[in-house]
């Protein structure tokens, strides 16, 4: 804040990796192709790559005889997750969309797919493209945040935002949080044609040095010009320090998110 001299570096794709990605994407990226078992050797694609949390993760696995292939709608974030990954020969990202891969039929092993499906308009569709991908036998994974009321500390957000900021501020908070039941997602899949689908709840932590950077990170892309000002961001932390007491520790503050992940095979 102006009088603690609190700055955050840099924004949109920039701010996304350096803030969200260590909070949001590295573990639940891990625990991903963890879950697949990705292989050395094997042909994966990072569907909605973002800065490339998952695509790196995956790039580890397969070494340099394997190969691993991010397709991302915003070239912004594509440039990040390029300068990123550039120690990975085994690695390239296309611009290009969910719903009309810029791949060939059945070239994959693997599929991920990490915290994009919400944002993708015909989730069908989606799911239908990551299925044409795959070999024959290839796996997907997919891992997405369940709805708001399982995340308690985005519902104290959403609800400061909505008294303190504006309502169009508050629904975009609200956006990533729609996928209602695992029924909904397995019958993405099943309508797709996967077989051997496994979809669970997962229960995870996201920790932040404080709830002034809870607040800080979280509001960064909100794209209202007045949402940085200090008058509202003091305010947004005074509110959730209230309200998150009983989640700050000696390391900070942390909260239990949940999220859906599927797996399945074509
Ligand atoms: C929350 S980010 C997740 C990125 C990355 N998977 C991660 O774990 O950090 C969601 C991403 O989905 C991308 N996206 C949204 N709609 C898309 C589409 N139709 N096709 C490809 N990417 C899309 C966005 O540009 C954004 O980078």
């Amino acid at each position: 804040m102006a009088d603690s001299g609190f700055q955050l570096q840099g924004s949109g794709p920039e701010a996304y990796e350096r803030y969200m990605v260590p909070v949001h994407c590295d573990a639940l990226a891990e625990d991903l192709v963890e879950r697949m078992q990705i292989r050395p050797g094997e042909a994966v694609l990072d569907v909605a790559s973002g800065t490339g949390v998952v695509t790196r993760s995956a790039a580890r696995r397969v070494g340099t005889l394997g190969r691993v292939l991010g397709i991302e709608l915003n070239p912004a974030m594509i440039e990040v997750a390029r300068k990123a990954a550039a120690f990975f020969d085994q690695v390239e990202f296309r611009a290009g969309s969910a719903l009309e891969l810029p791949v060939e039929d059945r070239q994959f092993d693997a599929v991920l797919c990490q915290q994009a499906i919400m944002f993708i308009p015909d989730r069908e569709l989606a799911i239908r493209e990551m299925f044409r991908a795959l070999k024959p036998g290839g796996r997907v994974g997919l891992n997405v945040f369940r709805s708001l009321e399982h995340i308690p500390a985005f519902v104290c957000l959403v609800e400061a935002l909505a008294k303190h900021a504006s309502p169009s501020a508050a629904e975009f908070m609200r956006a990533p949080f729609v996928m209602e039941s695992l029924a909904q997602m397995r019958a993405l899949f099943e309508q797709a044609g996967f077989s051997n689908i496994e979809a669970l709840i997962r229960v995870g932590e996201q920790r932040y040095p404080s709830v002034e950077h809870f607040v800080r990170y979280e509001t960064l892309n909100i794209p209202d010009p007045e949402i940085q000002s200090e008058a509202l961001q003091q305010a947004l932390t005074r509110e959730m320090e209230l309200l998150c007491q009983g989640q700050v520790d000696d390391r900070g503050v942390i909260f239990p998110v949940q999220q859906f992940v599927v797996t399945a095979e074509r």
